[in-house]
C-alpha cells in the first residue's frame, strides 16, 4: 500500500471516520465500521452513520396506570436509556453494575448471561443506541397538548396488512452494531434498565452487509431483492439530507430531531424471483447488475449507479425508458414537492411462515423531518401504482419521535417533560 493522497488526513462523517489516515480506504472503512461511535452531541447517533450489519429494533409500552405516573415512568425511562446508552456506546463496561433497572440508571454492565463486556470479548463494534417517543406514550402520561404535528398517526394506506400486534408502540430503541452479540447483549442490558416501567411490544431484528464482508463498505447495499437499495439517498452532512432530515419547526424539545416512520414490508421472495432480470430492473426502473437508472446509457460508455435518472427520456420505441409505474419515478422528490427522506432500512429474515413461504423483507427505516409531506404522500402515491406492489406487502407500521441529543448532564426528551 501506498502513502499517497490521504495520508495523515482523515475525513469524518457525522463522528465516523470514513476515509483513511493510510492510503486504503476500503480498509480504513472497514476499521471505522468497529469503532466507538459519540454522536455529534446535536443529534442522536444511529441516523447519520453508516447503519452497521446488525440491527435489534424493539418497541415498548409504559405499564404505568395512570397519567401522573406514566409522566414519571417516561422520566425515569428516558434518563436510563440516555445514561445506559451512552455507556454502552463508549464500548464501557462499569464494574459493580446495575441488575435491578432504570433506579440506579447509568451503571451498566453488558456481555453475554452475565459476562461482562471485556470479558465476553465483546468490543464497540460500531454501537449505536437511537431512542423514539411514540404518540401513544404522550397520550398514555396526559401529554397531548404537546403532541408534535409531525407525529400526527400515518393514516391507513391502500393495501396495508398491517398487524397490530408488530407495530405501534409508546417507545422505540434502535440497537445498531457490526457484531450481533453486541446488538444483542446492548439490547437486552437497555430492555433491562427499563424493566420495571416498560414491557416489550414487539422487536424486529434487521441484517445488511458486515464491512468485514463488503468488498467496498461504503458502497450501496443490496436487499433481498437483489438490488441496490439507497443509491438516491439524500447524502449524510450535505444541505439536502439536513433539510429532509432534521426538524426546524415545530415543538422546542424536537427541533434538531427527526421522526422515524417503520414499516415491515415482505417481501414475495417466489413471485420475485420468477422475472428475468430486465423485468426486475423495469419494476424499479434502475438495472439490476449496476444499479443506474434505466434512462441511463450503458456502463460500456460511463452509465452508472451515479448517472441522474431522465424521467422524460423515452427509447426508440417512443416508451418511457422509466416506465410510469417504476418505483423511482412514483417515489422521485422531484413527484413530491422536492421533499426527500433518508432511508436507513434492514433486510430481515424471519423464517417461514404457516403455508411454508419465506418471511422475508425490508424493515423500512425512515428518518424525516415530517411524515405528513414526506412519507404519507409518497406511500399513497405508490400504494396506488407502483409496479412492486404485486411483489411486496406491508405488515407492520410505526411512526416515533427521534428527539435531539440530550442537553448536557441531560436525558433524551427532558424537555418534553419540564
Ligand atoms: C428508491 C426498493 C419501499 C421510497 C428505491 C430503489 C430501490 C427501492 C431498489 C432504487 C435505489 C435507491 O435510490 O435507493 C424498495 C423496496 C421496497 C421499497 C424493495 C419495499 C420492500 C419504499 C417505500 C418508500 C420508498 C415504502 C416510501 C414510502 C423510495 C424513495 C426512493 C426509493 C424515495 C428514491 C427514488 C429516487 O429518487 O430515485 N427503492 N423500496 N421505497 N424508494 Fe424504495
Amino acid at each position: 500500500f501506498g502513502l499517497g493522497a490521504g495520508a495523515g488526513t482523515g475525513v469524518t462523517m457525522g463522528t465516523q471516520r470514513l476515509l483513511p489516515e493510510r492510503a486504503d480506504p476500503v480498509e480504513a472503512a472497514r476499521r471505522a465500521a468497529l469503532a466507538p461511535v459519540t454522536g455529534d452531541g446535536v443529534h442522536q447517533p444511529g441516523i447519520a452513520e453508516r447503519a452497521p450489519a446488525h440491527l435489534v429494533f424493539t418497541a415498548y409500552d409504559l405499564t404505568a396506570a395512570d397519567p401522573a405516573a406514566a409522566r414519571a415512568a417516561l422520566g425515569t425511562v428516558l434518563r436510563a436509556w440516555t445514561d445506559g446508552g451512552r455507556t454502552l456506546m463508549r464500548g464501557a463496561s462499569q464494574s459493580g453494575a446495575s441488575q435491578s433497572g432504570a433506579s440506579q440508571s447509568g451503571a451498566v454492565q453488558i456481555g453475554v448471561a452475565g459476562v461482562g463486556r471485556e470479558a465476553a470479548g465483546l468490543g464497540s463494534a460500531g454501537l449505536t443506541v437511537t431512542v423514539g417517543i411514540g404518540a401513544a406514550a404522550l397520550r398514555r402520561a396526559g401529554l397531548d397538548a404537546r403532541l408534535p404535528g409531525p407525529l400526527a398517526d400515518i393514516p391507513a394506506l391502500p393495501g396495508d396488512r398491517l398487524e397490530a400486534t408488530r407495530g405501534g408502540g409508546d417507545l422505540a430503541v434502535q440497537v445498531c452494531a457490526e457484531d450481533p452479540m453486541v446488538a444483542f447483549a446492548a439490547a437486552r442490558q437497555l430492555g433491562r434498565l427499563a424493566a420495571d416501567l416498560v414491557r416489550p411490544r414487539w422487536v424486529q431484528r434487521g441484517f445488511r452487509r458486515t464491512a468485514a464482508a463488503a468488498a467496498d463498505p461504503t458502497a450501496t447495499p443490496r436487499n433481498l431483492m437483489g438490488q441496490l437499495d439507497g443509491t438516491n439517498n439524500p447524502r449524510p452532512g450535505s444541505a439536502q439530507f439536513d433539510l429532509a432530515v432534521w426538524a426546524a419547526g415545530g415543538p422546542a424539545w424536537m427541533r434538531g430531531g427527526t421522526y422515524l416512520v417503520c414499516r415491515r414490508i415482505r417481501m414475495l421472495l417466489e413471485s420475485w424471483e420468477r422475472l428475468t432480470e430486465d423485468a426486475r430492473g423495469e419494476v424499479v426502473g434502475r438495472r439490476i447488475d449496476d444499479g443506474a437508472p434505466l434512462s441511463a446509457p450503458p456502463a460500456a460508455t460511463g452509465g452508472g449507479e451515479d448517472t441522474a435518472s431522465d424521467f422524460a427520456a423515452r427509447g426508440p420505441d417512443g416508451r418511457l425508458l422509466i416506465a410510469e409505474n417504476a418505483h423511482i419515478r412514483l417515489s422521485n422528490p422531484q413527484f413530491h414537492g422536492g421533499i426527500a427522506m433518508f432511508r436507513r432500512g434492514y433486510s430481515y429474515d424471519d423464517g417461514l411462515d404457516a403455508t411454508g413461504e419465506p418471511d422475508s423483507g425490508l424493515f423500512f427505516l425512515a428518518f424525516q423531518a415530517d411524515p405528513r409531506t414526506a412519507f404519507v404522500p409518497v406511500q399513497r402515491t405508490l400504494a396506488a401504482s407502483d409496479a412492486l406492489n404485486t411483489f411486496i406487502r406491508h405488515t407492520a407500521s410505526a411512526l416515533f419521535a427521534v428527539p435531539p441529543a440530550p442537553p448536557a448532564g441531560g436525558y433524551l426528551g427532558q424537555s418534553l417533560l419540564e
